[in-house]
């Protein structure tokens, strides 16, 4: 009876991919135009799936609008319109590649949501590159 719920989501982000154990050179061949200095921002699209089972009383897998306001509390506030290598802490030391972000996301969405759900987050840097976490 488990049924997977999804809820797409949208933010804008700048970010720079660097590794600052690497010389410029090095960064270039790896990253090119990923490692320009100045940023580069993206649009990214966020899809969380949630899966379990309905609720017998409400007929919800879960109560979409609170998973909305979750994923606004947790991911939206704190990376729509921001820099993320400078303005989000956990990127700090942690390159923001679309792998990173939706580990990131998903970390922040775990803490959140109840154990008996199965969580994914689907993370599109572009409209033809996207990740997927936990992989599988
Ligand atoms: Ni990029």
């Amino acid at each position: 009876m488990k049924v997977a719920v999804f809820r797409k989501e949208h933010f804008n982000a700048a970010h720079r991919l660097y590794n600052p154990n690497w010389s410029d050179k090095e960064n270039d061949q790896v990253f090119g135009k990923c490692n320009n200095p100045n940023w580069h921002g993206h649009n990214y699209e966020l899809v969380v799936r949630l899966i379990g089972n309905p609720d017998p009383d409400t007929g919800y897998v879960y109560d979409m609008k609170k998973l909305s306001d979750i994923i606004r509390e947790e991911v939206l506030i704190r990376f729509d319109h921001k820099n993320l290598n400078l303005d989000v802490p956990e990127f700090k030391n942690l390159n923001p590649t679309a792998e990173n972000i939706a580990i990131v996301v998903y970390n922040l969405l775990r803490k959140r949501i109840n154990d008996d759900l199965d969580l994914k987050v689907t993370l599109y840097e572009t409209e033809r590159n996207f990740v997927e976490y936990p992989a599988g």
